[in-house]
């Protein structure tokens, strides 16, 4: 059994470096992309402060994101590329760190408690495949240290997972 450790989060470069040792050993021998989302997701909801929301979103062609594995509300399915953070995300091939969600245009809300967002892209070696998404009731929740955080955490979820059908 994985028990997730209690780690202290006031230095958040010390609590991501903690946290990323945490999900090497979740993921460690274990390739199927759906369980290590579903476990990724799980380990981010319990350990990150202040999320209402955290999950995948997969790139199901050029034009389309899917929703995956997450923790929270049920969420929208399917986000086109360039609509909502998700698929502008994808479009810019950029992070997107969003400090209060009613001041991005378009912004897609699946859970009205939704304040702040922080989507990182899933990357291999033939480019985006999706993104990971991070929710927060709070505004300004998310920093450059969480970005940095979330990305080192996406590249460990898109290392250990085979997307070969
Ligand atoms: N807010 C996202 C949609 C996904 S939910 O937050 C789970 C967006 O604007 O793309």
């Amino acid at each position: 059994m994985f028990a997730a450790k209690t780690i202290d989060t006031s230095d958040k470069a010390a609590f991501y470096r903690d946290l990323a040792a945490q999900l090497k050993a979740l993921l460690d021998g274990e390739s199927d992309s759906i369980a290590n989302a579903a476990n990724t997701a799980a380990l981010i909801f319990q350990m990150v402060p202040d999320l209402n929301w955290a999950g995948f979103y997969f790139l199901a062609s050029d034009e389309e994101l899917v929703l995956g594995p997450f923790q929270g509300k049920p969420a929208c399915v399917r986000i086109a590329v360039g609509q909502g953070v998700c698929g502008t995300a994808v479009e810019l091939g950029t992070s997107m760190l969003i400090k209060d969600v009613h001041d991005f245009p378009g912004h897609i809300a699946c859970d009205a408690d939704s304040r702040s967002e922080l989507v990182v892209l899933l990357e291999d070696d033939e480019g985006v495949f999706g993104v990971l998404d991070l929710d927060s009731p709070l505004p300004g929740r998310f920093d450059k240290a969480d970005q940095a955080g979330i990305e080192t955490l996406a590249a460990i979820y898109a290392a250990s997972s085979s997307f070969e059908d």
